[in-house]
């Protein structure tokens, strides 16, 4: 499909969508799965064959059936309220702007939104989301295939500040942190504490601290809320643009 002309007109379009998905992400506090969403449709990225990415192709019925993305109907059917005010916007754009404002709104830091992306009808083959029952080198193997390091690694996981599992959607269960509609460093403090009833870690986030090179991270994240949100911010950012260059 071809990439929307972002002209004032786009722009203004999408300061209104902003508005609508704070307004919209306040209400429904439906923050955490927004931010999955835009995760889940830019974390399919292949720098080498350059597919996947942030290209509103979750929104396709066999995509959004793929079992690492259960759930993730209500956050689609959600941006579909602003797309339907706003249709000019393409699919790629609004999840990215969504997971933006779920950040924002929750009291993360602001991340940079260029809008400009094209919407794909082509989904990946299942399996390029990364397997939460996993260590370190399959985190690598997934997050070197996007384009990206160990500091966007352990950055980004910090994303699981927010939400929570679901037993009917994932197998597991409960928060991360104490406070999931909170976007803070918490997740890397409980991370450091170790195991605490009714809080969750998955294989995939004891890898962070079991693995020396991300743990120096997690370390510095839990010490310096201001250094996490930097380096988050940046992560993010460049997450929402894999495989996107701004026109
Ligand atoms: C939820 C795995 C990275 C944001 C989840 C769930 C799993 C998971 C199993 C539970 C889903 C459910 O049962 O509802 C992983 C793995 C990752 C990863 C293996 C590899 C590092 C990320 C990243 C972000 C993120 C990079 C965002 C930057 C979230 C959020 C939720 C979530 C916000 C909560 C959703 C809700 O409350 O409905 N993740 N994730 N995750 N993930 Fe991740």
């Amino acid at each position: 499909m071809a990439a929307p002309v972002v002209d004032a007109e786009y722009l203004k379009e999408i300061e209104k969508a902003r508005r609508d998905l704070r307004a919209l992400i306040s209400s429904k506090q439906c923050a955490p799965i927004m931010l999955r969403l835009a995760w889940h449709d830019a974390g399919t990225y292949d720098a080498k064959a350059k597919t996947g990415g942030p290209n509103g192709s979750i929104r396709n019925v066999e995509e959004l059936n793929q079992s690492a993305n259960n759930g993730l109907k209500i956050a689609v059917d959600l941006c579909e309220e602003v797309k339907a005010k706003h249709p000019k916007i393409t699919y790629a754009d609004l999840y990215q702007l969504a997971g933006i404002v779920a950040v924002e709104v929750t009291g993360g830091p602001s991340i940079d939104f260029v809008p400009g992306r094209k919407d794909s009808d082509a989904s990946p083959d299942e399996g390029r989301l990364p397997d939460a029952e996993q260590g370190p080198s399959h985190l690598r193997n997934v997050f070197y295939r996007m384009g990206l390091s160990d500091r966007d690694i352990v950055a980004l996981s910090g994303g699981h500040t927010l939400g929570r599992a679901h037993k009917d959607r994932s197998g597991f269960d409960g928060p991360w942190t104490k406070e999931p509609l909170k976007f803070d460093n918490s997740y890397f403090k409980e991370l450091l504490k170790g195991e605490t009833k009714g809080l969750l870690k998955l294989p995939t986030d004891k890898a962070l601290i079991e693995d020396p090179k991300f743990r120096i991270y997690v370390e510095q994240y839990a010490k310096d809320e201001d250094v996490f949100f930097t380096d988050y911010a940046a992560s993010h950012k460049k997450l929402s643009e894999l495989g996107f260059t701004p026109p």
